[in-house]
């Protein structure tokens, strides 16, 4: 387990989504080469992190001349998410020769990592991959779990598949370069965790946010670890997202409608989760699912992570439009809305689409009058 003390910054999440996590601090090398299947690996990575961290990433995988180490560096942003990369990672995986035993790496944020894993999911049909996430997002949601893919321009995410990483390598000394607004916005799936499965997470939290935002070692890496030994346990039990694991989408749906609105790159995804949160709070307390104070620690507590937890007066919405692009979404059955709200003690949540639809419309409208200025 992660200890207290002077640990070198580097720890691995040795990952099965059917076995256990494996805490260790070992070299770099010796945890990544281990991971590693046959002897070509293609390191993808954006032209943001490249010139940070890609020399030092495939130096680690070179040492000892045991693999051979290609590189790819693709545009940054979500909106570069497309098949035009996905595209261009497999031309590249072609044109090195890469063979079925081969390992791609993704260093990167969720973007990266979501359509590396895409890439190594469908090449050949399916070849090893590792997980280096550089944001707090990637290190703890989306590197973990085996959700990969791409954006579609008619939605987010829809094209994709599940495949599993054989390792996520978190190494937290990355984090230093990370920009504010991003930490932040890594920070509402933490929040997300204690609220849906783990109460005793969620009052760490209260008392340790200003740490976390000061970037604290030690509150960084309990944080990550944390949350990572939630989602495992979540995709444990439910891999496919037969149900359990929609409840890791706490405000995703409010919060999709959010980024669609306003095109990918305007909000961060973490942003629009906290906003989307917000309205799943407000949506459950009005239906009396919880009680109106547990409301209030939560927009709280996301203020003190300096999360937006309304929608921007720049982006005005109407109910329609809102509800129209919260219908697209995975999570929509034989054309029902199904959504993961909040029910009882801290720490519990429902996924159902079993909700008073007038709760969701007054929520809905709440949120729009404010943005449009008009105070409810
Ligand atoms: P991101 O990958 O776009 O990274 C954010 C920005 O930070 C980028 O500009 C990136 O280049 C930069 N960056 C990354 N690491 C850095 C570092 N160490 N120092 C400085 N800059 C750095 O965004 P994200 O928030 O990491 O991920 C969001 C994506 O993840 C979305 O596409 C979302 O759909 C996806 N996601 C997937 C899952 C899943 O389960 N697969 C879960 C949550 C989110
Ligand atoms: N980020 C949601 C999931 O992995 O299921």
């Amino acid at each position: 387990m992660l200890g207290e003390g002077h640990h070198p910054p580097v720890f691995s999440l040795s990952y099965s989504p059917f076995g256990a996590f494996q805490y260790c601090y070992v070299a770099a090398t010796e945890i990544l080469q281990s991971h590693i299947k046959g002897n070509k690996v293609l390191i993808v990575t954006n032209d943001r992190i490249a010139p940070m961290y890609l020399e030092k990433y495939a130096n680690l995988l070179k040492a000892g001349d045991k693999l051979s180490v290609e590189t790819l560096v693709v545009p940054d942003g979500e909106e570069h998410k497309n098949m035009e990369i996905m595209q261009t990672i497999l031309d590249k995986c072609l044109e090195t020769s890469l063979d079925r035993k081969a390992t791609l790496v993704a260093l990167g944020g969720g973007v990266i990592g979501d359509m590396v894993g895409f890439a190594a999911a469908i090449y050949q049909r399916g070849v090893n991959f590792v997980q280096v996430p550089t944001t707090v997002m990637a290190m703890v949601d989306s590197s973990v779990g085996g959700k990969t893919g791409v954006n579609h321009p008619g939605g987010k995410n829809m094209i994709g598949a599940f495949h599993q990483p054989q390792c996520v390598f978190v190494d937290t000394e990355t984090l230093s370069t990370l920009p504010d607004r991003e930490l932040q916005s890594g920070i509402s799936e933490i929040v997300k965790y204690g609220l849906i499965r783990d109460k005793e997470f969620f009052e760490w939290q209260e008392d340790h946010m200003e740490q976390m935002m000061a970037r604290d070692p030690e509150a960084l890496r309990f944080a990550i670890t944390r949350s990572c030994q939630n989602k495992a346990a979540v995709v444990k039990a439910d891999e496919k997202e037969a149900g359990l694991r929609a409840t890791l989408n706490l405000g995703h749906t409010f919060g999709h409608a959010i980024e669609n609105h306003s095109g990918y790159g305007t909000w961060l995804h973490g942003e629009a989760v906290a906003i989307g949160t917000a309205m799943a709070a407000t949506m459950s307390a009005r239906m009396g699912w919880i009680e109106p104070q547990l409301v209030q620690r939560i927009y709280k507590l996301l203020e003190r992570a300096k999360l937006p937890v309304e929608l921007p007066p720049d982006s005005p919405m109407d109910r329609d439009s809102f509800l129209k692009l919260m219908s697209v979404d995975k999570k929509v059955e034989n054309g029902n809305l199904r959504l993961i709200l909040l029910k009882g003690a801290l720490g519990n949540c429902v996924f159902t689409g079993d909700f008073d639809e007038q709760a969701l419309l007054d929520t809905i409208d709440e949120f729009v009058a404010e943005c449009s200025g008009v105070k409810k």
